[in-house]
């Protein structure tokens, strides 16, 4: 069984960053969630079925996933106001092969284009190659995304194939991009100059 002092290093209380900080989530956060969940934009870009999850799954998505132990999910809060702004994750932790796959949802929608997404994402990248020894941080995303695209790139991460015409939103079939980061490239990226 992990020490106390190895799930804390794992899954810490706090990742601080300069515009906002990562915290471990709290239950009063459900409340967040429901909201954050239930836009219709939100649905649209994080789920496959085009309707918003209702309260019953917002509920069992919190506490069995956001809250458990095959989750390592943090809060993001904007650092000078601490106003809880969105959620991140990694799922399918894999020891034996080093590798995990990424997920970030802010919630808010007046919080989205100051780089918080940016942020939360590189100090996750540096959570997972530093603390929990991870080889391959990876993800999928909408086509339609681009703002998360960008993101995603400006850390690092490199398309390395997509899932032809595997959603349908909006009247057409779109695909769905799997992009992934490999510790080596990491390392190279934030080499001190
Ligand atoms: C995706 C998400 C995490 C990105 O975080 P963010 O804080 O909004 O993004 P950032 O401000 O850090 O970076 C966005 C970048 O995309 C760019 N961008 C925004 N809209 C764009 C568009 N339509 N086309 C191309 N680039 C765009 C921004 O200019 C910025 O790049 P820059 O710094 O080079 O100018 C956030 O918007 C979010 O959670 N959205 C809702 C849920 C979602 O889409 N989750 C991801 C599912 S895979």
């Amino acid at each position: 069984m992990a020490s106390a002092t190895e799930r804390e290093s794992w899954r810490p209380e706090v990742i601080p960053g300069r515009l906002i900080v990562l915290r471990r989530h709290r239950a009063e956060n459900l409340r967040a969630f429901m909201r954050w969940y239930s836009d219709p934009e939100v649905a649209r870009l994080t789920r496959y079925q085009q309707a918003p999850l209702s309260h019953d799954e917002v509920q069992r998505f919190f506490y069995s996933r956001i809250m458990g132990s095959d989750f390592l999910a943090m809060a993001i809060h904007v650092r000078d106001t601490d106003r809880l702004i969105g959620t991140c994750a990694f799922s399918q932790l894999d020891g034996d092969n080093g590798s995990t796959l990424y997920h970030i949802t802010i919630g808010e929608p007046d919080a989205w284009g100051k780089g918080y997404g940016t942020e939360a994402t590189e100090l996750m990248l540096a959570h997972a190659f530093t603390r929990l020894a991870l080889h391959r941080v990876a993800l999928t995303v909408f086509e339609f995304n681009p703002r998360a695209i960008r993101a995603y790139e400006k850390c690092g991460f490199v398309v390395e194939g997509r899932a032809r015409q595997a959603i349908f939103r909006d009247g057409r079939f779109w695909d769905e991009i799997h992009m992934s980061v490999l510790l080596e490239e990491w390392e190279e990226r934030n080499r001190p100059r």
